[in-house]
């Protein structure tokens, strides 16, 4: 997407052709830098601080990270531990399992002095498949919001709540749930989004408000708990989500309070939709509440909150009283019966086994 005109990707190979380039989105919205990642120790910390998030974004920095690790050292024990160290960053989004995997596969089976080459070709790879995947789901999503919006007889505008960041900074460029929303805005649609804040990070205040305001889509910020308040008034015609991981049966894994608007959803008659790439499926998961590991990350994210202060520091404070023990569960589960469609690369589907599999029938069991 651009940037004040400038067409700007999440992540990518530096000049010098031994490091990568990443936006720092613990920065955003009040300041706008990029970090240099020159070892594979950085990009596991550019992942696990969250500098680098968003499913699609983790898994391209992680085969980015393989590749730092092979341009130092292209020994087998340092691809084991690139790997595991990589793999241990985050629990939840499968996509980094998927890219790791993948890249590990391209790696292993060259010669030492030609790993780091293979690496780089494969994150490279990784990274603009995902820009195309995306692009895709954008294209199918389109589809539904116009669908939408012609049951609305084209009058007003078309309302789209969202939750989290799953736009362009949470992938390499595009988004999932917002590619959609973009190419409904640049075909002349008029449409809104409501954007939940999204605590106790804030993706949706800090990153999703941005990078919708610098493609000039009309936006309004509501704290997380107003969605069912919007949806019962009749000012809500879609949800669209992303999702970190996808159980072979449609079940969801998204960011916490997910479940929450797609329960409202469901009880106000809106469809609500995933929009997801094929590497955010768990091919061997059936029951995602179950088994889908959920990330609790640090009690200080909710008991705190940073902002830019009126003499222009962005300066982090106190929420919660000192003493009070704070929960931090980072995702939730929706389950399939909750979810109106998927939106994949491959085309919608219904949110089940049999709907991904008419799209991912390379999947089918023998
Ligand atoms: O914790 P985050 O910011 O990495 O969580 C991101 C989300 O929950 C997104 O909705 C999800 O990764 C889908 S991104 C296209």
């Amino acid at each position: 997407m651009k940037i004040d005109g400038i067409a700007t990707r999440t992540i990518w190979p530096a000049d010098d052709g031994k490091t990568v380039e990443i936006i720092d989105q613990t920065l955003l919205p009040h300041d706008f830098d990029v970090v240099k990642l020159a070892t594979v120790e950085e990009a596991a910390r550019a992942i696990s601080t969250m500098q680098v998030r968003g499913a699609p974004l983790i898994g391209a920095a992680a085969a980015y990270g393989m590749a730092l690790a092979m341009e130092n050292d292209p020994s087998d024990e340092s691809l084991s531990a690139a790997y595991e160290t990589l793999l241990a960053t985050r629990p939840t989004a499968v996509n980094l399992r998927w890219a790791l995997d993948d890249a590990r596969a391209a790696i292993a089976p060259a010669a030492p002095n030609r790993r780091a080459l293979a690496a780089w070709v494969r994150a490279n790879e990784i990274a603009d498949e995902d820009v195309e995947i995306n692009r895709a789901i954008g294209a199918h999503g389109l589809g539904l919001l116009d669908n939408i919006y012609g049951m609305k007889g084209r009058t007003g505008c078309l309302n789209v709540l969202t939750h989290c960041n799953a736009g362009w900074l949470a992938t390499v460029d595009w988004g999932t749930a917002l590619a959609p929303v973009y190419m409904a805005y640049d075909a002349g649609m008029p449409v809104h989004v409501w954007v939940d804040e999204t605590r106790p990070r804030n993706q949706g205040a800090s990153l999703t408000a941005w990078e919708l305001a610098h493609h000039g889509v009309p936006h309004t910020v509501i704290a997380d708990n107003a969605g069912g308040h919007l949806m019962q008034h009749g000012l809500v015609d879609a949800c669209i989500v992303g999702t970190d991981r996808t159980t072979s049966t449609g079940d969801v894994c998204n960011k916490i309070g997910t479940y929450l608007k797609a329960l409202a959803a469901q009880d106000n008659g809106v469809p609500f939709f995933v929009a997801l790439p094929g590497p955010t499926i768990d091919w061997t998961l059936t029951d995602g509440v179950a088994q889908i590991p959920i990330e609790q990350r640090a009690a200080a994210e909710q008991s705190h909150i940073s902002g830019l202060a009126e003499d222009g520091a962005v300066r982090t404070v106190r929420l919660v009283p000192e003493g009070s023990p704070c929960a931090n569960y980072a995702f939730d589960v929706t389950p399939a019966r909750l979810v109106s469609a998927l939106i994949t690369e491959r085309g919608v589907c219904a949110a089940s086994a049999a709907g991904l599999l008419s799209l991912y029938p390379e999947r089918r069991q023998p």
